[in-house]
């Protein structure tokens, strides 16, 4: 994990985040800087609309039918994916939260050619997202191909983890469900060791099982890589039943 302690972009002095004192909280991402183009860039000034600004609170405030099921994707990456369910989908509403300014921007571009009134995005930390939303709000909290962070002492920035799970336990209504998708076997094992042993949740393949790839969901970018890869993806879907 990196930090750049310099502003100027030819000569970053780069240190390692975990080596810094004052970082004490702990993210699930890195934040990458990348150019628009200028698509992207002019996406971000016509499509307001789709965007929310942080603090946000209640997101359901914020669709013209708020009382339709909520469906929020963290990390959607450059957001076609989310776009198609969202398209597919128009009796539910769906909140995209993501830090990389370019998949907004993606995002946003995509939710305007499709002329979408059921999906919104913001540029923050999913956790702090949740933690405002109302207790039993979310009907659905979908996590696709998250980062894997590989290495051992980067496991602690893994989004499926006891503390995180809690929090998106506490945000699901009763009956709603965490779905998760990864190309990363290592991680598989480590998501099906977490989410099998947490008490609120029925894994709704049966334990130790991961649930056969629905064909509702869209093949997401980092979903393509795996595959092309060489890499098994694995699907888990788990209900809130406590
Ligand atoms: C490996 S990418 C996958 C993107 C996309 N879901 C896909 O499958 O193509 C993971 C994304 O999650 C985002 N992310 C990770 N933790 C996040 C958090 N706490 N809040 C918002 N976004 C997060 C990262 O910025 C990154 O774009």
């Amino acid at each position: 994990m990196f930090k750049m302690t310099s502003n100027n972009p030819i000569d970053p002095q780069i240190v390692e985040l975990d080596d810094l004192h004052e970082h004490r909280e702990i993210v699930t991402f890195m934040r990458r800087s990348s150019p628009l183009n200028t698509s992207q860039r002019t996406a971000l000034e016509q499509h307001q609309n789709f965007i929310l600004s942080y603090p946000v609170g209640d997101l359901r405030q914020y669709f013209e039918k708020p009382e339709q099921p909520l469906t929020v994707e963290i990390g959607f990456g450059m957001g076609r994916s989310l776009v198609q369910m969202a398209s597919a989908n128009p009796e539910r509403n769906f909140v995209g939260i993501e830090v990389h300014v370019p998949g907004i921007a993606q995002c946003v571009y995509e939710a305007g050619i499709a002329n979408l009134n059921n999906l919104k995005v913001l540029d923050a930390d999913a956790i702090h997202v949740l933690k405002a939303m109302p207790d039993h709000s979310i009907n659905c909290i979908q996590l696709y191909f998250p980062d894997p962070w590989q290495k051992k002492r980067h496991f602690k920035r893994r989004f499926v983890a006891h503390e995180r799970m809690a929090l998106v336990e506490e945000k699901l209504e009763m009956g709603g469900t965490f779905h998760s998708a990864t190309d990363w076997e290592p991680y598989a094992e480590w998501m099906l060791d977490v989410l099998d042993n947490r008490p609120n949740l029925e894994n709704l393949a049966g334990r130790g099982n991961s649930y056969p790839r629905p064909d509702w969901r869209p093949l997401t970018k980092f979903e393509r890589r795996g595959i092309e890869a060489g890499h098994v993806i694995n699907d888990f879907i788990f209900k809130k039943i406590n």
